[in-house]
């Protein structure tokens, strides 16, 4: 029977990896019980700990793990998605719920491996998930109904922000931004932090200011709810240090340089996703 509230569901998830542990962690720390989270994976070592820390219920496979589930979280490589699906397909539900995060499989591949008419919806989730502060993007298959998309909000959301799109073509560029940004804005904070051992700061101090300017500076976007640009005129005093800064990184083309690197990851994603 689909329950729409999450604490009423059995939530099975195929894959016990990086993101599962993270989702598990976001629904137990919301008041899920364990005993309502089913795993199946094959590497006992990472199993044994998901139970041990989270009091999951261990599932000796797939077809079992999406049996029992009233909602099923697909959350194995890509590149395995078709063969974890066909293992599922005759054990599940009429109503159950599929959400998949493998990134690049589009819902039409995966409900083409499904009984006609299974519920699916496709997340895009990011590593800050490990920390319950992911941004994911969920976008419903045809058969999905409110209820259920509302379970799948609920779902995501214990790992951070949640929106919904309509369009799955916009899953590529929500790649490129929110799925590989992470490792956009770790390439700028080692990168500073380069920059204030040249300045002879010990390495220490330097990530450290590093990562908290990173993190201090997204927080006063979001709560001042002023725009970028508003906030850098206020830090950037006539003639002072932060426009001679500006400066450079205006004539390196920084802003293109962004611009061209969400676009590559935007063209490889359409690519895999073919
Ligand atoms: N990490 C991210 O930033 C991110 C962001 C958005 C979406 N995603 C998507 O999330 C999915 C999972 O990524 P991840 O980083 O969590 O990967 P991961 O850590 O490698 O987790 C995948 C898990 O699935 C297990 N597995 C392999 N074959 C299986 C099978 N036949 N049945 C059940 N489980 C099986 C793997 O076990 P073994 O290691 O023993 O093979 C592994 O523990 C991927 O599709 C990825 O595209 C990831």
């Amino acid at each position: 029977m689909f329950s729409h509230r999450l604490h009423d569901t059995i939530l099975s998830f195929i894959g016990g990896g990086n993101m599962a542990t993270a989702l598990i962690q976001g629904l137990v720390r919301s008041g899920l019980k364990g005993s309502n989270i089913r795993v199946s994976e094959p590497d006992s070592v990472r199993s044994k700990k998901l139970h041990e820390e989270f009091g999951v219920v261990l599932e000796p496979d797939n077809a079992t793990a999406a049996r029992d589930g009233h909602l099923v979280v697909v959350a194995v490589k890509p590149g395995i998605v078709p063969r974890v699906l066909g293992e599922m397909a005759l054990h599940l539900g009429k109503e159950t719920l599929i959400v998949s995060i493998a990134a690049g499989v589009s819902i039409d591949r995966i409900r083409a491996s499904l009984p006609q008419g299974q519920p699916v919806i496709r997340a895009m989730p990011n590593t800050p998930a490990l920390v319950g502060e992911g941004v994911t993007v969920l976008c419903p298959g045809p058969d999905v109904t409110g209820p259920q998309m509302a379970l799948g909000e609920a779902l995501l959301g214990t790992v951070g922000g949640v929106r919904t799109v309509g369009d799955e073509s916009l899953m590529d560029g929500i790649t490129a931004l929110s799925g590989s940004g992470p490792a956009y804005l770790y390439l700028i904070m080692e990168a500073l932090s380069d920059a204030g051992v040249a300045c002879g700061l010990p390495r220490d101090l330097a990530s450290w200011l590093a990562v908290h300017t990173v993190k201090g500076s997204a927080a006063l976007v979001q709560e001042s709810g002023q725009h970028p640009g508003v906030l850098k005129y206020q830090v950037t005093s006539p003639g002072g240090t932060t426009i001679a800064a500006l400066q450079v990184l205006e004539e390196a083309g920084i802003r293109g340089t962004l611009m061209r690197a969400v676009a590559a990851a935007w063209r490889r994603s359409r690519e895999l996703s073919q």
